[in-house]
């Protein structure tokens, strides 16, 4: 054990540099926390410290030590961006008029209704539904869409950020059973092109902004993570993001030599593979997909009245490495159109109160999300999602 002293002397030494923007780079100087000496003056013992002074671990042997990577260059540095993207986000919408709204954690709806909830009750119990400790089934927030909803009828413009659970069963170095997910809720929107504009400039907006507060940071990531980074995120945000259908993607898909493991097909969910070859089609551009069929997405989108394929006034925006970064849409205004909707999943009675909200008075809206830790690999070049997040969550796996 080391003396408290010598143990502040080696932080003192140790401790890593905030964002360096008007400090001086500092350094991660395991030698000196080394030369530190205990009470007895006897060498700290760090044999065993399974991060080796001087070695560049790839990502993935740092992943092992949740408790410890944070320590690395590396883990710091990714870790002050995004503490840094953070900020940015909130400046972004507090420089636009949004209003900040903390949406709950603990619900009892499931926004996306793709049913990969996490169940919620008090440890112990027995699990009789009287005995619920909230008298209803509750769960982790799939989503703060709703609860947005809810508010930008009384502030126009909201804004929320935070954790978000999903218990889906992936394993993917795109997904995550906790992330943390920006969303926005727009009134008196009624078009597709004023929230891709939004979604447009909180991407480059935020970025530009992290650019310039913490270059040291981002370019040791550039140097030792992904190389080649640098030009393609500048390619990103010198050209005007690309727009297209989800039919003539699928048409895109279908022209493709490229031997897809999931057939293209109109009417079957955009696959990882297939965004990713829809970004590189269209010149490693981020490129919006517009237009998706109704039966793909949840009930709260807009109807767009088309045929004979039937499709919504849904959103997402794909971006290189990444895939799908955005997700949104015009939501369903209209009261007997929901009303529908819902009767026809069997909802009506759950969501009595968000049929309220169309029937006390609705204006035409509509919003999105982005995933955070999605933006922060898209941005660095981070191949997996778990290497920008401290303390990454997925199936089989929750240390600490
Ligand atoms: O497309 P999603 O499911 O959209 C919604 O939840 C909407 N209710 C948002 C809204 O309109 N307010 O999720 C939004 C984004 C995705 O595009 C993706 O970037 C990210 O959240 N995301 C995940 N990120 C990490 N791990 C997961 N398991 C994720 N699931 C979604
Ligand atoms: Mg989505």
């Amino acid at each position: 054990m080391l003396g408290a002293r010598c143990l502040l002397r080696a932080v003192r030494f140790c401790s890593s540099a905030p964002c360096p923007r008007h400090k001086p780079s500092a350094k991660l100087s395991v030698r000196d926390a080394l030369r530190a000496q205990n009470a007895s003056e006897e060498r700290v013992k760090v044999q065993t410290f399974p991060i080796r002074y001087k070695e560049r671990h790839p990502l993935e042997y740092l992943r092992q030590y949740p408790h410890l990577r944070c320590r690395t260059n590396i883990l710091g540095s990714i870790l002050r961006i995004r503490s840094e993207a953070t900020a940015a986000i909130h400046s972004f919408f507090k420089d636009s008029g949004f209003v900040h709204i903390h949406t709950p954690i603990i619900t009892s709806n499931d926004c996306e209704g793709a049913g990969e909830l996490f169940q919620l009750e008090a440890a112990g119990k027995i699990k009789v539904p009287e005995e619920n400790f909230f008298n209803v089934p509750a769960f982790l927030t799939v989503s703060g869409q709703l609860h947005l909803e809810v508010m930008s009828g009384a502030f126009t413009q909201v804004f929320t950020f935070g954790p978000t659970f999903r218990a889906e069963n992936s394993q993917s170095r795109r997904h995550l059973a906790e992330f943390y997910m920006i969303e926005a809720e727009i009134s008196f929107v009624d078009s597709l092109q004023d929230l891709m504009q939004v979604m447009e400039k909180l991407f480059k907006a935020t970025t530009m902004m992290v650019l310039s507060n913490c270059p040291e940071d981002v370019n040791l990531c550039y140097k030792f993570i992904a190389p080649g980074q640098k030009d393609r995120l500048e390619l990103m945000l010198k050209n005007n993001f690309l727009i297209i259908s989800y039919t003539e993607a699928v048409e895109i898909l279908k022209r493709a030599s490229q031997n897809f493991t999931f057939t293209p097909e109109w009417g079957i969910d955009l696959q990882t593979e297939h965004e990713k070859y829809l970004v590189k089609h269209c010149g490693n551009i981020p490129v919006f997909v517009i237009n998706y069929p109704l039966a793909l997405k949840p009930f709260y989108m807009r109807d767009n009245e088309d045929g004979p394929q039937h499709t919504v006034a849904a959103v997402d925006l794909l971006v290189p490495g990444i895939g799908e970064l955005f997700g949104g849409g015009l939501r369903e205004e209209r009261y007997h159109f929901l009303e529908e909707r819902l009767a026809r999943s069997r909802l009506t009675e759950v969501y009595q109160w968000y049929l309220d909200l169309r029937r006390f008075g609705s204006v035409p809206h509509g919003g999105f999300g982005m995933g955070f830790e999605r933006y922060l690999q898209c941005i660095l070049g981070v191949d997996n999602i778990k290497d920008v997040i401290p303390f990454p969550r997925f199936p089989h796996s929750c240390l600490l």
